[in-house]
């Protein structure tokens, strides 16, 4: 049994059904997460038609797992981003997501979306944490961000003073994906769930294949966090971050604010209202996808944490989540090779996808649409920003070039196809024709699946929190029985 958000567990999506899929559209939109929505959304009202193809169910990707806090200060995203790129861009990136967040805000209201207005901060837990918040709230209030210093935010633990934005928002994600959703359907989009796209070749018209069907568009835009297509090779400019969320009952009011550590170790905390007060959300833990040992350990990790500064604190639900953070630490919306704008793509939000998706959503459909917003220049697909991410790059590849070898290699301490895992366990063996093969057992069943991910044939690894097979790679994610569950991979394991 995989993990549940709290999001996942207050609105429980019915089964869907078999899907067929054929048609001509303006714009298919792949992906129905925040990103996608939105830009389905924005089209729609301008007249296009338009269809959204979505593997699983809307909101079942990274945005019905979030923590779903709609803020301009974001930890200390703005201090990478000026690491590597000139103020004229920070200033951008800043404007974007204030007219993301603005956005957002007002269809919340005009949709009856429930939003908790909030402060934001970004905190220091020791002396680097300070430097680290101080440096953003300068960088900050260079870009235009009104923030201000708090030496002692109200929080039940020491810490080392806060930058603070006010005015910033928190959702529930999933009550923001039904009614994009439903706005969306409301304006002709047709939504269709439970068709992966497997290949998408051609122009003018491009062809769509998926898994039940083939659909035609004048443009496609890939909305599917990390793209599922190699061209343009955008799985090797990002890397895939997972990290862990857990809800607990709190007597009392949960936190006064939105909560953003600056250092180690890294800690998110916000409020939700609930019928019978409210919950503390706490997350952190956070690691590259499928290079630890125990994601278990993890969620144990921040609830050991929790029961030290919150002793009240009572578990309701814990799940985790991925996103991709670009090595040089802007996201992208734009073309998915230079000169062709007949597929587009958006991804690489850092963990700041509420902001970052819908202002790429309205940079997208505002490329599709004829127009130009200044600020859309910092999400550029290619140009020089990429040129100032190239350190970060040669060593997130030459990470990766190690993981494909590690994990090839690991399976040799545990030759032989020999007794299955315990519940709950899977492990990596070599079968008698030397093929690795992943073996697991959850709910009392035993799966043999080939452990050659279908992306570029890393290793997976077992995920003992989500019961899931991941790959070290570039965080493709597989269910026990092979299924996929996060991109860029399209097809499932074999067979094992
Ligand atoms: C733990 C965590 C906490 C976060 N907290 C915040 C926060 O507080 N504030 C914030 O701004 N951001 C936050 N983020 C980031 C934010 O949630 C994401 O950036 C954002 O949700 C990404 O939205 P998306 O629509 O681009 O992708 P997704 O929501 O992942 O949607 C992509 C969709 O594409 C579908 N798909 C994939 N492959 C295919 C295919 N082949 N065919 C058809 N469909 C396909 C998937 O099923 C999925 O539904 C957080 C991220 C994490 C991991
Ligand atoms: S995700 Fe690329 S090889 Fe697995």
């Amino acid at each position: 049994m995989t993990l549940q958000s709290l999001w996942e567990a207050r609105h429980p999506h019915s089964p869907v059904p078999p899907a067929e899929l054929s048609g001509s559209w303006d714009v298919v939109v792949v992906g129905g997460g925040i990103t996608g929505l939105t830009t389905a959304l924005l089209l729609a009202r301008a007249g296009k038609s338009v269809a959204v193809l979505e593997a699983r169910h809307v909101g079942a990707g990274t945005t019905g797992r979030s923590t779903a806090k709609v803020s301009a200060l974001q930890g200390t995203q703005l201090t990478s981003i000026s690491r590597r790129h000139p103020d004229r861009v920070v200033e951008q990136y800043v404007r974007a997501n204030l007219e993301g967040g603005a956005w957002l805000a007002r269809f919340c209201d005009e949709h009856g979306v429930d939003r908790q207005v909030r402060a934001a901060y970004t905190f220091g837990f020791g002396s680097r944490g300070a430097a680290a918040a101080r440096r953003e709230s300068r960088i900050a209030l260079r870009a235009g961000l009104p923030v201000t210093w708090v030496d002692e935010p109200d929080l039940p633990f020491e810490t080392s003073g806060a930058v603070r934005l006010d005015e910033q928002f928190q959702v529930d994600p999933l009550e923001l994906v039904e009614a994009l959703a439903g706005q969306a359907r409301a304006h002709g989009v047709t939504i269709v769930e439970g068709v992966r796209v497997r290949r998408v070749n051609g122009s003018d018209p491009v062809r769509l294949v998926t898994d039940v069907g083939a659909a035609t568009a004048h443009t496609v835009v890939v909305a599917t966090n990390t793209p599922i297509l190699d061209r343009g090779a955008f799985f090797a400019r990002v890397s895939p971050a997972r990290s862990y969320s857990v809800a607990f009952r709190t007597t009392g009011p949960a936190v006064d604010g939105m909560y953003l550590s600056a250092d180690s170790p890294s800690r998110s905390l916000r409020d939700a209202p609930a019928d019978d007060g409210s919950l503390l959300l706490v997350g952190g833990a956070g690691h590259t996808t499928g290079r630890t040992g125990s994601p278990a350990a993890r969620l144990d990790e921040l609830r050991a944490w929790t029961a030290e500064h919150f002793p009240n604190a009572v578990e309701s639900h814990a799940w985790s989540a991925q996103d991709y953070v670009p090595h040089h630490a802007l996201p992208y919306a734009g073309p998915l090779l230079p000169g062709h704008d007949e597929i587009l793509v958006a991804g690489g939000f850092s963990k700041w996808g509420f902001t970052n998706g819908v202002a790429a959503a309205l940079a997208l459909s505002g490329r599709i649409l004829g127009g130009h917003l200044e600020w859309a220049d910092a999400f550029r697909t290619w140009g020089t920003h990429e040129l100032r991410g190239g350190i970060d790059s040669a060593r997130m590849n030459a990470e990766v070039g190690f993981e494909m070898t590690r994990s090839w290699l690991r399976p040799l301490a545990r030759p032989g196809l020999g007794a299955a895992p315990a519940e709950g366990e899977g492990e990596v063996r070599f079968d008698h024709l030397g093929a690795p093969t992943a073996i697991s057992r959850t709910g009392g069943v035993e799966r043999r699946v080939s452990a050659v991910c279908s992306h570029l044939g890393g290793v997976v690894r077992w995920n003992d929190a989500e019961r899931s097979w991941d790959c070290p790679l570039h965080g493709s994610r597989f269910g026990a029985d092979g299924e996929v569950l996060d991109g860029p991979a399209t097809c499932g394991l074999g067979t094992g």
